[in-house]
């Protein structure tokens, strides 16, 4: 066994072989630990206006709300037992983050077989820096009630937009990144793959988010099961997101700065109800009809029989030079966790690359 001492020399000469598309392991949640490094939020939504009440990590676990399932994949649910909700209560869910957060230079991967959906169901799988909406938001994947697809935004201080973006979707809703403008709608653009969201992503085998956040721009690739490149198949120990085609959507540093406008993220899983986008009445009558609260979240329980994620694992590369080795060490910039680990596996999945070139 090498010291860390050893493994820090060698992780500071590997920079110049490892080429630029290509990231390395640092960090996996998956199996029985998934929930170990998550924050739960334990408080009512208080930031999108959603009837929902984000448990503690006790209370999800013993309410069965999150928890790993035989399978060994993380579920992420909202109640759907309780039947005799009162005016003015909100339904159990959960929202959690991650306690990492990751700099420029990370490549997160999402493999679920299973999202929430349904009418007032509004989940997402997103990372925002520090001080909102200062170190932005990315948006992964995100959807509301019964929608035909999901859709990838980004939400900044002014002056980031999207120009001339390398990306195979065409259902661009709006360039603007700003939380100023349009209503805070950030600059969104749909994933047009109708197996990216609701019944049709859990009937295809679920699928894969890949979200690169490089100096050069956001980039998010869906694959659907049957379309996941066999570089994500195999638990493998390095990416290379140049083997992956043109992303569905892309953010280029053409016209946002990626540095000024992002800072490190943290990852975050939720599952709201109604609020600010799923309650908000256009977007609900869309493919909704009744009342979003009083219909839904006060209803029958059995509306959130499919308000659920099962999620297969997280894992988050990063390349060498990316990775902010001082960061955890130098004291806390951050109010809810620390820039970005590089975990021993990680310096060891890195390794592994040296020894293998
Ligand atoms: C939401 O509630 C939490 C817990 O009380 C609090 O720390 C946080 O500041 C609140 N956020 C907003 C936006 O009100
Ligand atoms: C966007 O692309 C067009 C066509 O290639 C080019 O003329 C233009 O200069 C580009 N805009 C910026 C800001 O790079
Ligand atoms: C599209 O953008 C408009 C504002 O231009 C906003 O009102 C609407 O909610 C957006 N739609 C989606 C699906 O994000
Ligand atoms: C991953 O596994 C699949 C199926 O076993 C195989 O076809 C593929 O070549 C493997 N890919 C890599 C990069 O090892
Ligand atoms: C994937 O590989 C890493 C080491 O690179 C290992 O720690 C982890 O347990 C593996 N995960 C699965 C799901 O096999
Ligand atoms: C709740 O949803 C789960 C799927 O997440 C399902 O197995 C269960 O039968 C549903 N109903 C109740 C009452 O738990």
């Amino acid at each position: 066994m090498l010291s860390s001492t050893s493994f820090l020399a060698l992780a500071l000469a590997l920079p110049a072989i490892i080429r630029a598309a290509e990231y390395g392991l640092v960090k996996e949640y998956a199996g029985k630990n998934f929930f170990d490094e998550w924050d739960f939020y334990g408080h009512y939504d208080n930031l999108t206006n959603g009837a929902a009440n984000f448990l503690t990590a006790s209370d999800a676990s013993k309410q069965q709300l999150a928890f790993v399932n035989a399978a060994g994949n993380a579920i992420m649910k909202v109640d759907n037992k309780t039947d005799n909700l009162q005016f003015n209560q909100a339904r159990n869910s959960v929202r959690i983050a991650t306690k990492d957060y990751f700099t420029v230079g990370s490549v997160w991967i999402a493999d679920m077989l299973h999202v929430p959906y349904g009418c007032s169901v509004w989940p997402a799988f997103w990372s925002q820096g520090p001080g909102w909406p200062n170190g932005g938001e990315i948006d992964t994947f995100e959807a509301v009630n019964l929608v035909a697809n999901s859709q990838v935004a980004a939400h900044t201080q002014p002056g980031c937009t999207v120009v001339n973006a390398t990306q195979t979707s065409t259902l661009v809703n709006t360039t603007d990144c700003s939380y100023q403008v349009n209503s805070n709608s950030g600059c969104s653009t749909g994933v047009p793959d109708p197996r990216s969201f609701g019944a049709a992503f859990a009937a295809a085998g679920g699928g894969v988010f890949v979200t690169e956040f490089a100096t050069t721009g956001i980039s998010v690739w869906f694959f659907s099961r049957s379309d996941v490149p066999s570089s994500l198949q195999n638990n493998s120990s390095s990416i290379d997101t140049a083997a992956f085609g043109v992303p569905v959507v892309n953010i280029p540093s053409t016209g946002c700065e990626i540095e000024r406008f992002f800072q490190a993220q943290n990852l975050i899983f939720d599952i709201t109800l109604c609020g600010d986008f799923a309650g908000n009445p256009t977007t609900f009558y869309q493919t909704c009809s009744g009342f979003c609260v009083n219909d839904y979240v006060l209803g029958p329980p059995s509306t959130y029989d499919n308000a659920y994620f099962e999620v297969q694992s997280v894992r988050v590369f990063g390349t060498s030079a990316a990775v902010d080795i001082q960061a955890p060490f130098s004291g806390a910039s951050h109010s809810r966790g620390s820039t970005v680990v590089l975990s021993l596996a990680g310096l060891t999945a890195i390794l592994v690359l040296f020894i293998a070139l």
